[in-house]
């Protein structure tokens, strides 16, 4: 039986290129290499496609340092003839090689890999692929509208109020903005709409701390949401992936507690300090997992996911359960949360990877 042939694809513009390094390198390293053959290519972060030659266990975090796609492998273009599923490598003689492909596995995060746009040159392309479609990853993608989605079908999804970073400045909008905001109650989350790994997010305890962190989240978005504050909450998050027979499932939910130091799970918090402690499976009350797990799966379909997805909760004595937001695209570093719940579910991180591509393969 021959090998199914999997294009990863890793790195690319956004803000979270080396998180997409990192996660990409753990995908390689744990694939089965009897079922399948992977063809590495990278994005540098000018948008160069190009071939990866590097070792996987290379493609990681190392003392603070983020590994960063570079320019030097062959230049790689994706075929966009559905009669011919591949990739076309520039060989240095000038030459062209043309390498075969079955399926596609963007393993990236934020804008252009987990909003719809890699995934829009996927279906041109007639290629199967892990994950989300178009319109699901680009809803996940924008917090407002993800929130949006998630009020109509019923599911909690805090208090927000959202604008363009434009619209702000504009002297006419800038007080009315406060005022809406100053009605959220204080503190508040300051954020870009579409971005990822607490990239331009922060915290803001008063009215006159509010300009600078929307100019800090408009370095990553024009677009920008505020977010009422769940206070004291526990951050809980659950996997849903698509099994082998067709249907989405909740892996076990988790609890991320950020130890002091940080006010919030921050990016520091996330992938540099170790300052977060990540509990798997989560400890909570008889009825409550179930809760996540259901609120997840109901999030899921109401976003019209597809393959797999983390879904991020906030549990707070009096709201209880309020979704924060919906990844298409989670972390699949070694330390990830997704890979994590997944294995304490009773799924490795290879079966994992295989029943992605297989759900890939298999759809319609
Ligand atoms: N409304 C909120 N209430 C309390 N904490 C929040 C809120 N929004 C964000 N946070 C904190 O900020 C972190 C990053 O925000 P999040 O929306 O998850 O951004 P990202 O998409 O970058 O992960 C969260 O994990 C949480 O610690
Ligand atoms: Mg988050």
């Amino acid at each position: 039986m021959s090998r199914t042939r999997v294009l990863v694809l890793f790195g690319g513009r956004s803000s979270e290129h080396s998180i997409s390094v990192v996660s990409a390198g753990s995908v390689i390293s744990a694939i089965d290499t009897e079922r399948f053959e992977v063809l590495p290519v990278g994005i540098t972060p000018e948008g160069a496609w190009v071939a990866h030659h590097g070792r996987p266990e290379r493609m990681v975090i190392e003392d603070g340092d983020l590994p960063v796609v570079g320019p030097e492998g062959a230049p790689a273009a994706l075929s966009l003839d559905p009669r011919v599923r591949g990739v076309w490598f520039e060989e240095s003689d000038g030459g062209r090689r043309f390498e075969g492909i079955d399926v596609a596995f963007a393993v990236m995060h934020g804008p252009q890999g987990e909003d719809g746009a890699i995934q829009g040159l996927f279906e041109l392309a007639g290629l199967p692929y892990v994950g989300s479609g178009i319109l699901a990853s680009a809803a996940c993608m924008d917090k407002t509208v993800t929130k949006q989605i998630l009020r109509d079908a019923g599911i909690p999804a805090g208090r927000w109020h959202s604008f363009d970073h434009d619209d702000w400045h504009s002297d006419v909008h800038t007080s009315d903005h406060v005022d809406v905001v100053d009605g959220l109650g204080w503190p508040v989350f300051v954020k870009p709409a579409r971005a990822g790994s607490s990239m331009g997010v922060s915290k803001v305890h008063a009215p006159e701390h509010l300009g600078r962190a929307v100019t800090e989240a408009a370095r990553h978005d024009s677009r920008i949401i505020v977010e009422a504050s769940v206070e004291g909450a526990r951050e809980i998050e659950c996997g849903v992936l698509v099994g082998t027979d067709g249907r989405p499932r909740a892996s076990v939910p988790a609890e991320i507690k950020v130890r002091e130091g940080h006010e919030f799970y921050d990016f520091e918090a996330k992938y540099l300090d170790d300052s977060a402690d990540l509990i798997v499976p989560a400890e909570l009350p008889p009825g409550v997992a179930e809760a996540v797990q259901r609120m997840a799966l109901a999030a899921f379909d109401a976003l019209g996911c597809r393959g797999l997805a983390r879904v991020d909760f906030f549990l707070d004595a009096a709201q209880g359960l309020v979704v924060n937001e919906v990844n298409t695209m989670p972390g699949f570093t070694p330390i990830s949360m997704y890979p994590r719940m997944w294995q304490a579910t009773g799924v490795t991180y290879p079966e994992l990877i295989a029943t992605l591509l297989a759900d890939a393969v298999e759809r319609p």
